[in-house]
């Protein structure tokens, strides 16, 4: 893995996006997985500044997001599809028809998820997925124990997320407990993938993610076993790591190998 620290959000945001845009600026038809979230937020922003000043385009791009709330219409505001738009997609050039969230306003969730991952496959699999990761280290909506071969499908969401995510929605309002989420194992097929993780709040989640064992008891931490992670944190959220000094002297090392 490779973990780089940097002082605050917007740093974390810019580097998350400069790489999103590198890989774009080669191969403009990029598959790209997607979050949501408040960790995706800023760097979203930064992709909406880089296409409006015409540094990139996402005319030939195509998005999968991880997950779906199971119960919202898409257009309600807390919905996973209005937060992409409203984050992203409405500012920038992409095609709306090339952006894809897990199909949740029907009770045909089964076949949703087959032909989620089916769509994946036919794209040619996912170029850079974004990750954001959840306090008890659930990545997409595969809480704690969700098996670490999972595919797209329904998942119970956990009291601990629910909780966490009570903030976005009105008291009157009823918050999904279900959710379709890509499988770990659908995640792990991204050729790439990059990991943001803000806050101190996020840093037991981080610290098990990059040097616990590999278990379901956090889903992130088989990111481990990932040949081409990215992992991009402030320094709140890299405070519990273990060996800090190392990776912040591992990417001085990066930096100055590319610099010949
Ligand atoms: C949510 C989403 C995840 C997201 C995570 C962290 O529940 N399903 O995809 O990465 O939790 O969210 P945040 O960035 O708001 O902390």
């Amino acid at each position: 893995m490779r973990v780089v620290i940097l002082p605050s959000e917007l740093e974390v945001s810019d580097f998350a996006a400069k790489l999103i845009c590198e890989f774009i600026s080669h191969k403009e038809n990029a598959v790209l997985g997607l979050a949501t979230g408040s960790s995706t937020v800023l760097t979203y922003k930064v992709l909406i500044e880089q296409c409006k000043k015409e540094q990139i385009s996402f005319k030939k791009v195509s998005t999968f997001n991880l997950d779906e709330y199971i119960g919202l219409e898409p257009n309600h505001t807390q919905s996973y599809r209005h937060y992409m738009d409203s984050e992203l997609f409405n500012h920038i050039d992409i095609n709306k028809k090339n952006t894809h969230i897990p199909e949740c306003f029907n009770n045909e969730f089964a076949l949703s998820c087959n032909n989620y991952e089916s769509m994946i496959n036919n794209h040619g699999g996912i170029d850079i997925q974004v990750l954001g990761i959840g306090t008890n280290g659930h990545i997409g909506f595969n809480e704690p124990t969700s098996s670490l071969n999972s595919r797209t499908r329904v998942k119970t969401l956990s009291e601990n997320t629910i909780k966490n995510n009570s903030r976005f929605f009105d008291k009157t309002e009823i918050q999904p407990k279900l959710a379709i989420t890509m499988g770990i194992g659908t995640i792990m097929e991204a050729k790439q993938i990059i990991l943001l993780g803000l806050g101190k709040h996020k840093s037991k989640a981080i610290a098990d993610t990059i040097e616990g064992p590999i278990t379901s008891f956090c889903p992130g931490s088989i990111l481990q076993q990932h040949s081409d992670v990215v992992v991009v944190i402030d320094e709140h959220a890299a405070s519990e790591l273990k060996l800090y000094d190392y990776y912040i002297h591992t990417e001085n090392m990066h930096q100055w190998k590319i610099s010949f």
